[in-house]
Parts: C-alpha cells; structure tokens; sequence
C-alpha cells in the first residue's frame, strides 16, 4: 500500500478554473434560448467571502441547522463512520462544520475538496493549527467532474466516507443528483458512507426569505458573477442594469435564482455579443428542496441505502446517513 503523506498537510491543486473552463461555460451558458450559468463559478475569493456572509445571515437558517443537528446528533453518527476512516469532503469552503466531526471521528486523514483555491489554503492552514495530529490531503478540484483521490485512499483496509454539507446536493436538479450520488458511491466502495445535508420542503415565506435576505448580501453574492466575468473574460455588463431574482417555485420543488435585466441591452464576453431584453434573466442556481423520503428514493436509484436521517425540531434541515451497497 502507497502511505499517506509524511507531511501533515498536503495540498493538490488541480486548477479546476484552468485553461478556458471559465470562458467556455460563460459562452455557451449565454448562447442558450433561456440564459443560464453554473452555480460553481459563484466561488472566486471575492464569492467565497460573500458565501460565508451568507451562512451567518439570520434569515438564511440551513447552516445554523445543519450545525445543530450535527453537534446533537454526532454520537450517534460516530459509530456509523467507524474506524480507519478516510474523511472525504465535497466543497469544504472554510471547513467549519468539519470541526464538528474532527474531535470525535479521529479520521486517518481529511481529503477536504473545494474549487476555492484561497479559501481551500486557508482553512487547511487553520486546521493544521487548532489539530496538529491530523493528516490533511487537501484537493483543490471540481468535485462535479471526474477527479482522482490519491492511491493510498483507495486501499481496502480503509473506510472512505464522504461528507457533503449545506444542502449542496440540491443545487443539482435530481437527474443530474443520480450520476453525481453513483460516482460517490463508487468512490466510497460498498459499506462507505456518505453523510449529506439536505434542506427540506416548507412554507414559501422561509424559503424566500433565506434567498433573498434584506440586507442584500444574497443579491451581491448573486451580482458577483457577473462582476468576476468582467474581470477575468473581458466582459462589459453593467452590474447596476441586473437585479437578483429568487423565489421558491413550489411545484418544481426548488428556489430559483435569476440575475433579471432591468432593460434591454446588449453585453460583450470575449468579444461575443449578447443580447438582453427587458426583463430577460440569466438562471444562476437551483436549490431543490427534498422531504426525507424524496431524497432516500433518488439516493436508492444511485446505490445508496439509508442507514439513518436526522433532523431538527421544526424540520427544516435533514442529515443522511447513506450507505454504498
Ligand atoms: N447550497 C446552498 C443552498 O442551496 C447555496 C446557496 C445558498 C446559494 N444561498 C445562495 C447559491 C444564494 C446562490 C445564491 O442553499
């Protein structure tokens, strides 16, 4: 078997922004017949920082409630990760809820993968700090694509178990939910876990609130794509001309957001023109909303069996245990 590093804290850069990764999504996202753009290009450093601005608002309840299902609940979910285990982590962002887990899971090691090059450093920095025994292999990389783990995680002696936090399964509709939970499932191999936050299905007046907080900082985190396709692809859009859009579209079980033109106009990317009318959105981000028995059937279809599912008392937020078959 390949050892785990001799380092403590190994950092991979995969350069998921890397050659025209960027360019062509933006390009082809604006030529469709309704606009949109994917929801992972909202985390450059400037979007990170926004993202957690967001997390705090008081208005956006799922990380406040995932947090505390996690801390109640974490006696429970020990046993269930077992022993020589390998943490995997899909878009760790700043690490936070990870915290939770570290203390009493003891992994063998912390793969945290995140597309944020910045915030990735940092929290692998911080967490070598506050835990100085634990092994970290940090992987900066688009975990929706085809990414490699490195050899010596994949023996068999170990138990992969991949923690996915903050409901960002539900950024993918369920159909693109399937193959992304198979790839997981796989990657942990049968009897590997994965521990998933979902949020969950209620009242319109909550969910619209989250999304679009008075304060503004939703709208700004929405706006900032925008802002980073003037920066980084030579785009000309007038940031005041866009307002954000998001509402929770009851029948399709998911909050939409939109960047809305508030005129018509045209607007330039890597010399391609584009044109607005009035009124005319660019589809940011989905955000599905599941009942626990929705999203243990879509799970069952990718090779996964619900091992157990927690939630708060007011049942807004719900954390999976599932198990690869
Ligand atoms: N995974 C988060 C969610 O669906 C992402 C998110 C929260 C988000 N607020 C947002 C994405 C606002 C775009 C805009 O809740």
């Amino acid at each position: 078997m390949e050892n785990p590093p001799s380092e403590r804290v190994a950092f991979q850069d995969l350069q998921p922004h890397g050659g025209e990764a960027f360019g062509r999504a933006v390009l082809g996202g604006l030529a469709l017949p309704h606009k949109a753009l994917p929801a992972k290009f909202f985390y450059d450093q400037r979007g990170s920082a926004l993202f957690e601005q967001i997390c705090q608002l008081p208005e956006y309840y799922p990380t406040r409630t995932e947090m505390g299902i996690l801390a109640r609940c974490l006696p429970e979910m020990i046993p269930l990760l077992g022993e020589r285990c390998v943490l995997i982590e899909y878009g760790s962002g700043n690490s936070e809820k990870t915290r939770l887990l570290l203390q009493s899971v003891r992994p063998l090691a912390y793969l945290p993968v995140d597309i944020s090059h910045e915030q990735l450093r940092d929290a692998c920095a911080s967490l070598h700090r506050d835990y100085p025994w634990l092994t970290i292999e940090a992987l900066c990389a688009d975990y929706t694509g085809a990414f490699e783990l490195p050899g010596w995680a994949l023996d068999v002696e170990l138990r992969r178990s991949i923690f996915f936090p903050g409901s960002t399964i539900g950024n993918f509709t369920p159909e693109e939910a399937v193959p992304f939970l198979e790839r997981a499932a796989r990657l942990v191999g049968r009897g590997g876990v994965m521990l998933v936050g979902v949020d969950l299905k209620k009242d319109a007046r909550i969910l619209n609130l989250a999304y679009d907080d008075p304060a503004g900082v939703t709208a700004a985190f929405n706006l900032n794509v925008l802002e980073r396709i003037n920066r980084e692809l030579e785009g000309d859009f007038d940031c005041r001309t866009f307002r954000h859009r998001a509402f929770y579209n009851e029948a399709l079980g998911r909050v939409e957001m939109h960047l809305v033109s508030t005129r018509a106009q045209v607007v330039h990317v890597m010399g391609v023109s584009f044109r607005f009318e009035e009124g005319e959105s660019i589809h940011t981000e989905n955000s599905y909303k599941y009942t626990a028995t929705e999203f243990q059937a879509l799970a069952d279809r990718a090779g996964f069996d619900s091992q157990a599912v927690w939630t708060d008392e007011a049942r807004r937020f719900s954390v999976h245990c599932l198990v690869s078959r």
